[in-house]
Order: structure tokens, then C-alpha cells, then sequence
């Protein structure tokens, strides 16, 4: 199983100098600086007389906090690409799914002697899985591997400004010293090359343009794909989205029920994973979370969201 723990298709070329740090968020520069320094796995400086405000660089774990589409998940698996040694990358879902599948303790020793373990997303909804993964991280640190998180969006999170990493640390106790955070502000890049919205076609289209598009494809009623999405645990979703290409929803509707919406914010994040393209009808995936929905508290989850169906929507622009 972990073999798979690899980053996504569309992250294989990512690197610190294909990424673009925005001029006008000097964070971006300065967390491409500090990937560049945690890879070199940067002994501990001296702290001469000019470099004393050096940030502490030995430690074992860098975090990478940050809106969405800031280049997160792009600037870990850079440093994945550039890890010597055995290494690993999935998601916070991915790693707790490890776990349930082959038990703690086959866990640790399957990773163990590890030189890295980059965790994306890493999820702070569930206290039981957070301690879990504290734990693991915890010992897989004392007997050497170095540990690279993302943040993910925590579902308090009212507005996009608000940052994770003071929950983060809160809640991996232990671990905190342990970690570098480093902040990255900054629009979502998706947005710097796609117009704000995400395409429809017209219903009759979506068989014709599903039939252009290379490997498996898939065709449903939108409110079908909801009802499938309920009677499916979400750690399965990444099984339905296997091997496909593209998906198209006809008939899209805008969200009643909250339930139905997060379910789907779950799904997009696999598609988005697996690079599927959406070839949908009806109304535009960005609009599909109405304004109450998007006034509480999983503002942040909806957001991220509407910034992935743009970009996998983007395909069918003219
Ligand atoms: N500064 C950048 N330069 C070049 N490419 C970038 C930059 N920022 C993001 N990208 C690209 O934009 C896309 C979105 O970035 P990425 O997925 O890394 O963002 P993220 O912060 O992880 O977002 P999310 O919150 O959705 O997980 C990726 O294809 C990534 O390679
Ligand atoms: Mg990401």
C-alpha cells in the first residue's frame, strides 16, 4: 500500500523553480526559500552577527500554511521530488486510511526509516484522527524522519484570511516544537489564468464533447452523482474517480441540503487529486453553493472548492 504514497499526477514536474512566487505576497518567495532550506536538510546554523534572525531551520517538521491555491500542496511535492532516500506524500486522508487498514503498528513499521513524510491537507475536523496522526508522527521523528504538512481548511474557519497554524500546533501538542511553520499568503494561482468561472455546456453537448475527450469517461445525472455520493464512504470516492478521464453531470443543481454539499466538496477534492476533467450542464459548478451555505462555517471548504471546479471546468472553455 504505500508504494501509492506518491504525489498526484499533476504535481509530478512540480519543482521550487517552476514555481512562481507572486511579487506582490513576499511570502511566497520567502516559503520557496524555506522549502529550498529544509530539503537541503540544513544543518543547524551557527547564527554569526548578520544572520542571527535566522529562522530555526534544523527542526524536523515544516508546515505550510496558507489559503487555498497559494501553491501548497505544489511547494510539498517539491520537496518530495527533491528528498533523498525513502519517502512518502499523500493526503491526511490517505495516511489515516493506512492506518485503518493495516493497524498502527504495521503502520509505523512500514514507514519507519523513512527520510520524509509529506502529509497534505492535513485535517484537524477530527480529534481522534489528529491524535492518531500526532502520535505516528511523533515516533516516526524520534527515530529520524523529517515530517513536511499542508494545512487544511478547519471547518471554523469563517472568511479566507483566517490562518491554521495555531490550531495546528494546539492540537499536535507535542509535536509543535518540532515544526517550522512558514506562512504563505496569496490569491489562488488557478484564478491568475482561468476567468473566475466554471463552464457549462448545454445538456445536449455533454455526451459529444465527453466523446473527444481521451480514456475512460463517465456520464450521469448530477443529482444521481449526489445519490451515489450518499450511499458511498467518502474514503471510497477516490475508488469511483479511478481510471477516469473525464466525468459530465448533466442537469447541475445548486445545493438544498448541506450535507449533499460537503459530500461533494469531498468528491472534487478526489477529482481535483486525480486530475479528472467535468464536463457539466445546468448550473455552473461555481454557483452551486448558495449564499447561506457560503455565509457559515465551511465558507473556506466552499470556496476551495468552487477554485477546483473552475480549474477542472476549464478544459471545455472555447
Ligand atoms: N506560484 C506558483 N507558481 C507556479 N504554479 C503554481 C503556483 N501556485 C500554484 N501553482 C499551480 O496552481 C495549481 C494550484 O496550486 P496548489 O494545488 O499547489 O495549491 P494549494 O495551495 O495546494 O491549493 P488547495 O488549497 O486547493 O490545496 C497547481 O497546479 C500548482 O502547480
Ligand atoms: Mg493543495
Amino acid at each position: 500500500m504505500v508504494e501509492h504514497l506518491v504525489p498526484p499526477r499533476q504535481f509530478m514536474q512540480a519543482s521550487l523553480d517552476n514555481y512562481r512566487p507572486d511579487p506582490d505576497f513576499p511570502s511566497q518567495a520567502e516559503a520557496v526559500a524555506a522549502v529550498g532550506e529544509f530539503a537541503s536538510g540544513a544543518a543547524p546554523k551557527r547564527g554569526g552577527l548578520f544572520s542571527r534572525k535566522k529562522s530555526d531551520d534544523s527542526r524536523p517538521g515544516i508546515y505550510l500554511d496558507g489559503g487555498f491555491g497559494v501553491g501548497k500542496t505544489h511547494l510539498l511535492a517539491s520537496l518530495w521530488h527533491r528528498a533523498r532516500g525513502r519517502k512518502y506524500f499523500g493526503t491526511f486522508i490517505e495516511y489515516t486510511a493506512l492506518v485503518g487498514a493495516l493497524g498502527y503498528s504495521d503502520t509505523v513499521k512500514a514507514l519507519k526509516g523513512a527520510s520524509l513524510i509529506c502529509i497534505d491537507e492535513f485535517e484537524l475536523d477530527d480529534p481522534g484522527d489528529t491524535r492518531l496522526m500526532a502520535r505516528l508522527l511523533g515516533e516516526l521523528v524520534a527515530s529520524g524522519t523529517r515530517i513536511a504538512a499542508t494545512s487544511n481548511t478547519p471547518p471554523n474557519a469563517l472568511g479566507e484570511g483566517r490562518f491554521a497554524a495555531q490550531d495546528f500546533l494546539r492540537e499536535i501538542d507535542a509535536l509543535a516544537g518540532q515544526f517550522n511553520t512558514v506562512r504563505v499568503d496569496g490569491v489562488d494561482y488557478r484564478h491568475r489564468e482561468n476567468s473566475g468561472h466554471a463552464v457549462t455546456v448545454p445538456g445536449e453537448e455533454v455526451a459529444e464533447r465527453l466523446a473527444r475527450i481521451e480514456g475512460e469517461t463517465t456520464l450521469d445525472d448530477f443529482a444521481a452523482v449526489l445519490g451515489l455520493l450518499g450511499r458511498v464512504h467518502p474514503s471510497r470516492y477516490v475508488k469511483v474517480v479511478d481510471n477516469v478521464a473525464a466525468i459530465g453531470l448533466l442537469d447541475v443543481q445548486a445545493f438544498t441540503s448541506q450535507t449533499d454539499a460537503l459530500r461533494f466538496v469531498a468528491f472534487v477534492d478526489r477529482l481535483y487529486d486525480a486530475q479528472v476533467q467535468i464536463v457539466a450542464s445546468g448550473t455552473p459548478l461555481d454557483e452551486v453553493f448558495p449564499a447561506d451555505m457560503l455565509a457559515g462555517g465551511y465558507r473556506k471548504k466552499y470556496l476551495r472548492a468552487v477554485s477546483r471546479l473552475i480549474a477542472l471546468t476549464s478544459g471545455q472553455r472555447e
